[in-house]
């Protein structure tokens, strides 16, 4: 590690930028300071203008108005290059990975030590194990695999350390715990402790509060594109920054209803796919059972083999007690199931189309008569969900891709409520979603229940798990590890079998 003074700490000063997109207003005038040596969390509902103020500092968009100065210096960003060179970097949401080359080429990209000759896979991943060894990622990435096989987890570490290795002195973090489990948390924060210890000034979107408690110094609050204020983290509370982020108080926080729990709905027996190992659990109509376990235990994989776009090897799966075979997707929603995706870029959004039409897309067939989709039910049914979820949208002819992230998210699941499936797998419902909307999408599942649906949500916040679910399987290495009713259910005893194998060799357990 180097000393102090060695190299030159800087600040980063952000003054009066504001920035508007056609008929959206993102940013109105915000100041930010990101001190050297400390972290600074930024944080706001959905589309509070997070992510637009990141972008602006690193150059993807030009600002309407404003100055930005590091250092002291006043610096102007045409193009994503100059924000480099003056030693910004931003690990974005939603990472861009390669999809058809190895990890240690998607670190590399553009980057390629030994540039000019051809460069051996094997020297560019003998590079990469160095990098991933030296930013605590080891084991956790294999340099080899291909960047479509990553996980979302895998994804955002090779986004770290390609932004690390230029070793810039001004870093933001946008949201980069939505798609980590806490153990990958726990090395994330590490690596920012150095990072800041080392003098580097760091920005940190997220809209998990306990995290913000964790890992920053001080806060910054945005509200509709505007700054509210910023409060050392010593000095403040959850609930003033939950008041400054929604400018009121949430009083009522989500509250299980308890329902009747009927047969069941759903039922897998000795399941195996190339992935998962022996898994038999159930799901009873009315109930919410969890599925919790680490990045990589194989619930992703679990929800897809259930949602019939994984082949089964052996073992059945029930529903309402018929056994199934499913060749395809839409074999498991012909029978009932429906999934609401991890991923939404990749698996659930079309980008390129309205908001209207993507709540719309799964149920075309219910709004359509003769071959002629129904207008009006279409605006209708997006109408009632852009309100019940509150999707922060101009209009619902919107296109999705330039919703905020957390909105995206949002659409996604109105997608799923409008198609009103009995049996409903939720994969990461909450990602990237703010706290008002979190407790808003909570009620959501929780009525759902209340009317028949069997839900399986797979979550990696445990707060999360233990305030949604009747019954929480935790799965590991692909296998069930053990299963908990609400009342027996701790955090501790989940991440315990979670992890139990890994305990002793890793000791990431307090
Ligand atoms: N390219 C774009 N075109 C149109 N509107 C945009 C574009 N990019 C962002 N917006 C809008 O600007 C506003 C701020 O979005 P931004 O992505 O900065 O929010 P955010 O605070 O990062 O939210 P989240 O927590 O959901 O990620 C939103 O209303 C969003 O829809
Ligand atoms: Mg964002």
């Amino acid at each position: 590690m180097t000393e102090p003074d060695e190299v030159p700490r800087v600040s980063l000063q952000a003054r009066g930028i504001a920035k508007s997109f056609a008929g959206v207003r993102a940013l109105a005038g915000v100041d930010l300071d990101l001190p050297a040596g400390k972290v600074t969390a930024l944080m706001g509902e959905n589309g509070a203008g997070k992510s637009t103020l990141l972008k602006i500092l690193t150059g993807d968009y030009q600002p309407d108005a404003g100055t930005i100065e590091i250092g002291g210096r006043v610096v102007s960003f045409a193009e994503p290059s100059d924000s480099r060179a003056a030693g910004v970097r931003v690990i974005a949401q939603e990472p861009e990975i390669v999809p058809f080359v190895s990890v240690a080429e998607n670190i590399y990209l553009g980057a390629l030590p030994g540039a000019g000759g051809a460069v051996s896979q094997r020297r560019l991943q003998d590079q990469a194990r160095i990098d991933l060894a030296r930013f605590g990622f080891d084991g956790l990435l294999d340099p080899r695999a291909r960047g479509i096989d990553l996980s979302p987890a895998q994804r955002q570490m090779v986004e770290i350390v390609r932004a690390l290795i230029d070793e810039p002195r001004v870093i933001c973090f946008d949201e980069p715990t939505s798609s980590l489990s806490d153990t990958e948390t726990t090395v994330l924060f590490r690596l920012i402790a150095r990072l800041r210890d080392d003098g580097c000034a760091i920005g940190y979107v997220s809209h998990r509060l306990r995290e913000i408690f964790e890992v920053a110094d001080q806060v910054t609050v945005l509200r509709d594109g505007q700054l509210i204020g910023t409060r050392t983290i010593s000095d403040t509370s959850e609930s003033e920054v939950v008041r400054m982020m929604v400018g009121r108080d949430l009083s009522a926080m989500f509250e299980r209803t308890s329902h009747e729990v009927g047969e069941v709905a759903l039922e897998l027996a000795g399941v195996c796919t190339d992935d998962v190992t022996d898994i038999s659990m159930s799901v009873r109509r009315g109930e919410i059972v969890a599925l919790a376990g680490l990045v990589g235990a194989g619930r992703t994989e679990l929800a897809l083999a259930i949602s019939g776009d994984r082949p089964i090897t052996s073992g059945t799966i029930k529903v309402g007690g018929v056994a199934q075979k499913f060749r395809s997707p839409a074999d498991a929603i012909a029978a009932g199931i429906g999934l609401a995706p991890e991923e939404r870029k990749a698996d659930a959004l079309v980008m390129v189309r309205s908001v209207r039409d993507n709540i719309a897309l799964a149920v075309l067939g219910r709004l359509s008569r003769f071959g002629f989709v129904n207008r009006r039910a279409e605006r209708e049914l997006a109408a009632t969900y852009i309100s019940q979820l509150r999707i922060r949208t101009p209009s619902m002819s919107q296109l999705v891709q330039n919703l905020s992230g957390g909105n995206q998210q949002k659409v996604v699941l109105a997608r799923w409520l409008a198609k009103q499936t009995d049996i409903l797998v939720l994969d990461e419902p909450t990602r990237g979603v703010d706290v008002g909307a979190k407790a808003e999408i909570y009620a959501i599942i929780d009525e759902l229940a209340g009317k028949g649906v069997a839900v399986l949500v797979i979550s990696s916040e445990l707060p999360e798990v233990l305030g949604l679910a009747d019954r929480i399987v935790v799965m590991q290495d692909g296998r069930v590890t053990g299963e908990l009713t609400r009342a027996e259910a701790t955090e501790e005893r989940i991440l315990t079998l979670a992890i139990a194998d890994h305990l002793s060799s890793e000791g990431v357990l307090p």
